[in-house]
C-alpha cells in the first residue's frame, strides 16, 4: 500500500481535555478553551500539510448547554474571536468551512458570523467541518424524518439526509484526553471508522500527535465485513 493509499480522506476529532489542562495549571477553564483554540489552528494546518480532504471537529455538543451560562458564554466569545482572527487565513489557504448541527440556536450575532464564514469560504478545496450544537442521535432522528418525508427510510436515504451527506466517508476518529467514549458524536458515520484514543489533552495536541494517529491508521487493516 502506498503512503497515499494509507492516508485517511476524512478525520474527525473529539477535542476533549481543555478543562483538565487548565485545572492542572490552576488556571480558569476559559484558559483551557483558549489554548484549545490554538490547537484547532495547528490541527487545521497539519491536515492541510498531510493532504487530508476533510477534518471534522467536535466543538460544542447539544449536551454542552448543561455547562452553565458562564462557560457557554466563554465558548461563544472564543468562537467569535476565532472567526475574526482566522477567517482570512482559511480563505487564503483554501479551507471550506462546514457546520454540522443546529447552529441557528446560537445568538444572532454568531449565526450571522458563521453564515458569512460559510459563504466566504465556499470555494475552498479542503473541508473543515465544525460540529456546533451537534448531537448524533438528534442528527439521525432528523435524517430519518426527512427520509420518511421523501418516501423511503433506508440506510442510503438516511445517510443522504445527515449533515455529513456530501463529505467523504469517515475514516479515522480521534479522541483526546483519555476518555474512551463517543459522547453522541458521529454515531452513524463511525460504523466502519477506525478509532484512535490518546491521553494527550486537546490544548497539547499538535502536528506530531496527529502524525502518530495517521501512522497508526496506516497500520490498521480495514475489512468492512469482508475477509
Ligand atoms: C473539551 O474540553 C471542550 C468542550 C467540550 C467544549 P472539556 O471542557 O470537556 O475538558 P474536560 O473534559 O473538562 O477536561
Ligand atoms: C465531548 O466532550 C464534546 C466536545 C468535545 C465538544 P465532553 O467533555 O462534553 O464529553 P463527556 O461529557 O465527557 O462525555
Ligand atoms: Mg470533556
Amino acid at each position: 500500500m502506498s503512503v497515499q493509499d494509507s492516508n485517511p480522506r476524512h478525520v474527525a476529532i473529539i477535542m476533549d481535555g481543555n478543562g483538565r489542562w487548565a485545572k492542572k495549571r490552576h488556571l480558569p477553564r476559559a484558559m483551557g478553551h483558549q489554548k484549545g483554540g490554538e490547537a484547532v489552528r495547528r490541527a487545521v494546518k497539519a491536515c492541510s500539510k498531510y493532504g487530508i480532504e476533510c477534518l471534522t471537529l467536535y466543538a460544542f455538543s447539544s449536551e454542552n448547554w448543561k455547562r452553565g451560562e458562564e462557560e457557554v458564554g466563554d465558548l461563544m466569545n472564543l468562537m467569535k474571536k476565532f472567526i475574526g482572527s482566522d477567517l482570512e487565513d482559511f480563505i487564503a489557504n483554501g479551507i471550506r468551512l462546514r457546520i454540522l448541527g443546529d447552529y441557528t440556536a446560537f445568538e444572532p450575532e454568531i449565526v450571522a458570523l458563521l453564515e458569512d464564514a460559510l459563504e466566504r469560504t465556499k470555494a475552498g478545496k479542503q473541508t473543515l467541518a465544525v460540529a456546533l450544537n451537534y448531537g448524533s442521535q438528534q442528527e439521525i432522528a432528523r435524517a430519518a424524518r426527512l427520509a420518511a418525508d421523501q418516501g423511503e427510510i433506508s440506510p442510503e436515504t438516511i445517510a443522504a439526509n445527515l449533515y455529513t451527506a456530501d463529505l467523504p466517508p469517515l475514516d479515522l476518529l480521534i479522541r483526546t484526553s483519555g476518555e474512551i467514549r463517543l459522547s453522541n458524536f458521529l454515531l452513524w458515520q463511525s460504523a466502519y471508522a477506525e478509532m484512535y484514543f490518546t491521553e494527550v489533552l486537546w490544548p497539547d495536541f499538535g502536528e506530531q500527535d496527529l502524525k502518530l494517529a495517521l501512522d497508526e491508521f496506516a497500520r490498521r487493516e480495514r475489512r468492512f465485513g469482508g475477509r
